[in-house]
């Protein structure tokens, strides 16, 4: 029931793909891709092309992160590319419901984004409509940084929340995760871990096998 995303930014972009193998062998499910069109964060990441070539050697469920404004324009060519997954951030949409369908009419499962700051009343409305929340622990843009805690207050706030709704909204958490507070995330309600740099900081296989056995431990309880 716990997924693990690798997050590709934190992954040596000359070695792309011997990065994936790694992590895909070592039993991670999802791969995230982060992408950033240096508007809506600071930077600048990769796009349509280097997802749609990745897909040809990975069968990981492809969750793409857009940190892009009005991300609704790409629905169709990010789903063409291979997502399996578009998450697009509430703060970046200013027709949210009508960019979530659009994602929905490609066929892709949707998620809803916000940034640490960006409260869960925000996304109320829509709740029903996607299938999974994100939960920006440090605020987009870059990997390597540090965990916001209060974030962990929002993730218990939006588990209870969809508790109350009846709904199965997976909740998903970016940013600063390490194998010191993944437990944390999970306790506090997350099913869907994102780690970058404590996966690919290192011997990426290994830590992929560590987080993994922190779930398998949870699960256990
Ligand atoms: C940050 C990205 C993250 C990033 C996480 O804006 O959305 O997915 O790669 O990297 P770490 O795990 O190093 O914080
Ligand atoms: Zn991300």
């Amino acid at each position: 029931m716990y997924v693990l995303a690798p997050s590709l930014l934190g992954a040596d972009f000359k070695n792309l793909e011997r990065d994936i193998k790694a992590v895909e062998e070592a039993g991670a499910s999802w791969l995230h891709l982060d992408v950033m069109d240096g508007a809506f964060v600071p930077s600048i990441s990769f796009g349509m092309p280097v997802i749609a070539s990745l897909r040809n050697c990975s069968r990981m469920t492809f969750d793409v992160h857009m940190m892009v404004e009005e991300p609704g324009r790409y629905a169709e060519a990010v789903r063409e590319a291979g997502a399996d997954l578009i998450c697009i951030h509430a703060e970046a949409c200013r027709h949210l419901d009508s960019s979530i369908r659009r994602i929905r009419e490609t066929g892709a499962r949707v998620g809803v984004a916000l940034n640490p700051a960006t409260p869960i009343s925000a996304i109320e409305l829509v709740l029903p409509l996607v299938d999974m929340v994100l939960i920006m622990s440090v605020n987009p843009g870059f990997g390597g940084q540090s965990f916001i805690p209060y974030t962990l207050d929002k993730v218990r706030a939006l588990r209870e929340r969809i508790g109350l709704l009846g709904l199965n909204t997976d909740i998903q958490v970016d940013g600063g995760i390490t194998l010191d507070n993944a437990g944390d995330v999970l306790r506090a309600g997350a099913n869907i871990i994102v780690a970058g740099s404590a996966v690919f900081r290192g011997a990426a296989g290994d830590n992929t096998r560590k987080f993994l056995e922190i779930f398998r431990h949870m699960e256990t309880r």
